[in-house]
């Protein structure tokens, strides 16, 4: 039985990748500080070993890539990985001990986009300190790969959605009283012509990506994917489809961004600018062609699933109800 270590397996990704790991018939083992539950229950964490380990501390002391190469993987799904010399420590104790490394990235590697939908092979031009130090880490592990074998893959996802966490909303920001806003057919107010895009994933696709990648090793290594849904969505198409999904008719305004950016919270505003300011489309044809990748979602069926777990919880509210 192969040995699969995932460094930060209880999250949004983890809750979808850990059952289907163990599916997979892996032996998994869960690095963790013990902090979170999976969003899901599931019978496959009877079988997942958790190893209380923190990786910032240990990294700090020079000790977290030994402690993982000591948990003796065969492949290791890195899910929480932000810093180059994160990598580097890791790289460097995994060196020829392992026969996969699949890298949890993010798409905002490509910052500003030129032609859309984005694809893996652009150049990178990212911006703010978390999209520069992942291209730097999908820099350094793409080169390692193809010039010293080591058997690095990297998963590019998009905005993760699923059922207990706030979903990106279609003001760019993940405030829920947007999505009541909607229910109520109230106006909604978006910035510029609401013709700014945003990119989610389901968490289980993002899932399924990496179990691709896995299943087709040979071919995934030295490879950078996007994890996305099949489109991005425009937030006006986004509001307009969450309003008829409410039976709700939208009703949006538009404003320029500076004025519709004094009327929000600064939180929400920060949050909005992050993401219209890349306003990501990426492709999944090379995901779809090289590993068969076929989403089980679109972001809207993503996003629905999420706000009906909202409207359960009461946090999102609905006329009637
Ligand atoms: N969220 C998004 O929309 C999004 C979009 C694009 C890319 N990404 C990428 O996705 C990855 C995050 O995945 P996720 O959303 O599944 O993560 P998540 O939900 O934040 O879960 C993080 C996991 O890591 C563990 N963890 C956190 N700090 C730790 C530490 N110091 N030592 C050991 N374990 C630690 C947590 O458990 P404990 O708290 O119990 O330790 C948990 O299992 C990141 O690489 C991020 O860049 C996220």
């Amino acid at each position: 039985m192969a040995r699969a270590v995932v460094i930060g397996g209880s999250g949004h990704i983890g809750t979808y990748l850990v059952p289907r790991l163990v599916e997979a018939g892996y032996e998994v083992v869960n690095v963790a500080r013990g902090q979170r539950e999976p969003y899901r229950p599931h019978g496959a964490w009877d079988r997942v070993r958790t190893e209380i380990l923190d990786r910032d501390a240990l990294e700090q002391a020079g000790r977290f890539g030994t402690a993982i190469a000591e948990l003796a993987p065969d492949v290791v799904l890195d899910l929480i990985c932000f810093m180059p010399d994160s990598a580097r420590q890791l790289v460097e104790a995994l060196r020829g001990r392992i026969q996969h490394l699949v890298h949890v990235g993010t798409i905002w590697v490509h910052g500003t986009s030129a032609v859309v939908p984005t694809t893996e092979t652009q150049p990178r031009r990212p911006f703010g300190d978390y999209g520069v130090n992942k291209a730097a880490i999908e820099a350094y592990l793409l080169d390692e790969a193809r010039r010293r074998g080591f058997p690095a893959t990297i998963v590019h996802p998009g905005h993760i959605v699923g059922p207990g966490w706030n979903p990106l909303n279609p003001a760019g920001h993940f405030h829920p009283e947007v999505f009541t806003t909607l229910a109520h057919s109230r106006e909604l107010a978006l910035p510029n012509f609401g013709l700014e895009t945003v990119h989610h994933v389901h968490a289980d696709d993002v899932a399924q990506i990496m179990m691709r990648a896995l299943e087709r090793r040979s071919t995934a290594i030295g490879e950078a994917f996007h994890a996305v849904s099949p489109a991005a969505l425009t937030l006006r198409g986004y509001a307009e489809a969450v309003g008829d999904w409410f039976g709700s008719p939208a009703q949006l305004s538009f404003l320029p961004w500076p004025e519709w950016g004094e009327a929000q919270a600064p939180e929400n505003r920060q949050a909005t600018w992050e993401h219209i300011a890349r306003s990501p489309s990426c492709s999944i044809d090379k995901a779809r062609a090289l590993l068969g990748y076929a989403p089980r979602y679109s972001s809207l069926e993503a996003v629905f699933e999420a706000v009906e777990w909202l409207v359960g919880q009461g946090t999102v509210r609905v006329p009637g109800r």
